[in-house]
Parts: structure tokens; sequence; C-alpha cells
């Protein structure tokens, strides 16, 4: 059987999506690439064969190896376009982590090159790809909430900024880049992708630069030779929010917060003109009946109606919830590694390809300028 041969560049993120393709039985884990030797090994000692895979802390000279057809990018946000077009251009199919890039031109120069290239190209999407947002999901494409004319997506932290890498913040972006864009992602998936026409926002940094809301906090010493010099390398967002319109009509309000005086959360909401969602836990609203589609689309993810509801004469609020809907975060691993494997050998359509990372980023990027200027920004112009 044919397999791909794949490599994993950056030791991080690359873990968990590496372990994915070393267990799907079409792929094979060839080659990894960091800069830290160590870190290499490390991971390496987890894959079957540890001592047959290349190791590489030159992507350059990875990229002309013919021994490996598709390369995961799991470097900081500034780093992956600047990747990916050396990988396309040695005709590896390319995986690449959120966000797709640190600025709108280098996503889009990214996304065109790859589709002329020719290659598979795919986002590996964490929250998209969960059981419970393909499974609302395919409940919104089967019709089940009717119109969906609104969603409220949040991602947030209580003191969650990742204190551990500097370089990440500095250079590649705040909050938003970091987690913001999961649920834009997913919730701009569940509503079909409409075409965004405008958008507008607010963010800033709180907590960063007054040396509070770090996740895994360390002594400023070791990283800067004061703390007030620590702190003031955390000047990216650590909070935004924003409300985009889309064609058609419907609108997202989306926020992200690294660090906050609020409890945790990821939720994602839609509201229908028949029925409404929520993500977590996962639950559609209706005043009754049951939408057919529910029943249709639960057998298929192994999901069922946690309780038999009960409907007032006439109909009623009814809240229906579900069992066997979530799933272990190795799952959504493998079902993106899987994905990724059936596109480049099957010859699937892509479900994530590179181009909604695009789109996802003009989002971003607009809410974050707007941000800045104070003004709506136009993303259909
Ligand atoms: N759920 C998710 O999908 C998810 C979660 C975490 C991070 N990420 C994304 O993964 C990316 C990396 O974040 P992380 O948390 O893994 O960071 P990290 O610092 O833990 O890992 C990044 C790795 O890249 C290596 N690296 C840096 N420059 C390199 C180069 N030029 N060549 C080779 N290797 C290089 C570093 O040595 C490091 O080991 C970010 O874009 C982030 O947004 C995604």
């Amino acid at each position: 059987m044919k397999k791909v041969r794949v490599a994993i560049v950056g030791m991080g993120i690359g873990r968990p999506n590496g372990l994915a393709l070393a267990g799907n039985p079409r792929a094979e884990v060839v080659a990894l690439c960091d800069l830290v030797e160590e870190r290499m090994r490390d991971f390496a000692s987890l894959l079957p064969q540890p001592d047959e895979i290349r190791l590489y802390t030159d992507f350059d000279e990875l990229c002309r190896s013919r021994e490996i057809d598709a390369v995961f990018i799991g470097t900081p946000n500034q780093l992956h376009v600047p990747m990916g077009l050396k990988a396309v251009a040695q005709d590896k199919h390319v995986l690449i982590t959120k966000p797709l890039a640190d600025s709108v031109d280098a996503a889009r120069r990214m996304a065109d090159t790859a589709e002329s290239a020719g290659v598979v190209n795919m986002m590996s999407l964490a929250t998209r790809f969960s059981a419970e947002v393909r499974y609302m999901g395919a409940l919104a494409r089967r019709g089940a909430f009717g119109d969906i004319y609104y969603a409220r997506a949040r991602s947030i932290r209580r003191n969650g900024i990742p204190s551990w890498n500097t370089g990440f913040i500095r250079e590649g972006g705040g909050a938003f880049r970091d987690m913001g864009v999961h649920v834009l992602d997913a919730a701009w998936w569940m509503l079909g992708m409409p075409k965004p026409l405008s958008v507008t926002g607010a963010a800033g940094a709180k907590f960063g630069p007054r040396g509070l809301g770090y996740f895994g906090k360390r002594a400023p010493g070791e990283v800067a030779a004061t703390p007030e010099s620590y702190y003031s390398q955390f000047a990216a967002d650590d909070y935004a929010g924003g409300f985009i319109r889309f064609e058609g009509g419907s609108a997202l309000q989306v926020e992200s917060f690294w660090a906050s005086h609020q409890p945790g959360d990821l939720q994602i909401e839609l509201f229908g003109d028949e029925a409404g969602a929520q993500l977590r836990p996962p639950t559609v609203y209706t005043n009754g009946p049951i939408p057919a589609a529910v029943a249709e689309t639960a057998e298929a993810f192994g999901a069922k109606p946690a309780a038999e509801p009960a409907l007032e004469d006439g109909g009623g609020p009814l809240d229906i919830t579900f069992e066997g809907l979530t799933e272990e975060r190795s799952a959504t691993w493998d079902s993106i590694a899987a994905h990724f494997v059936a596109c480049i050998l099957d010859g699937v359509a892509c479900k994530a390809p590179l181009r909604h990372g695009l789109i996802v980023q003009e989002m971003m990027e607009g809410l974050l300028r707007s941000a800045e200027n104070g003004r709506e920004q136009r993303l259909d112009g």
C-alpha cells in the first residue's frame, strides 16, 4: 500500500499532529525539523522506528529531499508562509497550523501559490474538526436551524497569556490570532462560510504589560534584564472582540481573551429562524417538534438525543442535548490527519483548504485594524 511520507516541522503543536499522522495506516512520519535537536529526539522516541526518522535543523535541506511527500508546518505564525512557500515550490503537499499567516498579504500569497502548484493544501484546525463542531455544522447544512441569521463565538481564559514564548507574541500576534481564530473559523464554517462584507472591533493589552494573566509564569529575570522589560514584550492584544457582517444579512459577534476577570469558556451559539444551538454542551433549542435532521444526522455521528424531551400541547421550549458527541482531543487530530491523507491518496476535495485560512485571516486582520483606527473596515472592496 502506498503511504504518504510526511515531515513534521515545529516540535510544539507538531507533536499531536505528528502522532496522528504516524498513527494513520496510510501515512508515515519520515522526518522531523526543529531548531532544537533535543526536542526532535524526544518526539522521535514516541514514534515507530525512531532510528529511521531523519532530523533536520535546516528546513531548506528538508525541502530538497525527494523522500518527503508532505509537510506539516507548526512553527510560530510568522514562519508559516515563508516555509509553506518553500515546501510547495518543491511539490510537497502542505498541512499548516492556524493561523495561516501573520498578515493578509502573506496568507493570500500562500493560498494562491499552493493552488497554482496543484498540491494538496490544508489548514490543521482543531476546533473546526472537533466532533461537536462537525455535528452542529452538519445539522446546519441539513437545514435543522432554518436560516441562521446570527451567531456568537467566544474563547475566554482567565490567566492564559502564553508567557513561555515571547517571540511568538512579539512577532506573530496576540490573543486573537492565537485563539480567537479557532472560534472565528468554526463559527464562520457553521454559518456556511458566507462572504464577509465588513468588520468592526476593539482590542488591547490589559494584563500582559502589567505582568498579570500569564499562563506558566516565568521568573522575569530568566528572559529579560528587568521585570519591566519582560512585561513590555506583551504589547500584542490580550483581548479582542468584534462584529462581522456577511453577504445575505447574517452577522457574527466574536471575542477572545487570553486573560480576564471572567470564567474560562469556549462557546459558539447559532440563532436560526427554525431552531438555535450551542456548542458546549451540544444543545439544540427549538419550540418543537424535534427537527428531522437531528435524528437523521445523529446516527452518523454516534450521537443520540440525551433525554426524551416533553413537549407542551401545541409546542413549547424544547432543549435537546446529546450523548456521545464529545471526543478525546487525539480523535480530532486523527480526523485531520485522515482527511489530509485522503485528499492526497484518494483525491478527496479538501474541506479546509488554505483559501479558508485566507478568508479567516481577512476577517481577523480587519477586526484588529478596526480596533487600531476606530473605524469599521470593508472586506468586500
Ligand atoms: N490547537 C492548535 O491548533 C494549536 C495549539 C497550539 C499552537 N498552535 C500553533 O502552532 C504554532 C506554534 O506554536 P507552539 O505553541 O507549538 O509553539 P512552540 O514554541 O511550542 O513550538 C514551535 C517550535 O518551532 C520551532 N522553530 C522555530 N523556528 C523554527 C525554524 N526556523 N525551523 C524549524 N523549527 C523552528 C521551535 O524551536 C519550537 O520547537 C503557532 O502558529 C500556533 O498558533 C496551534
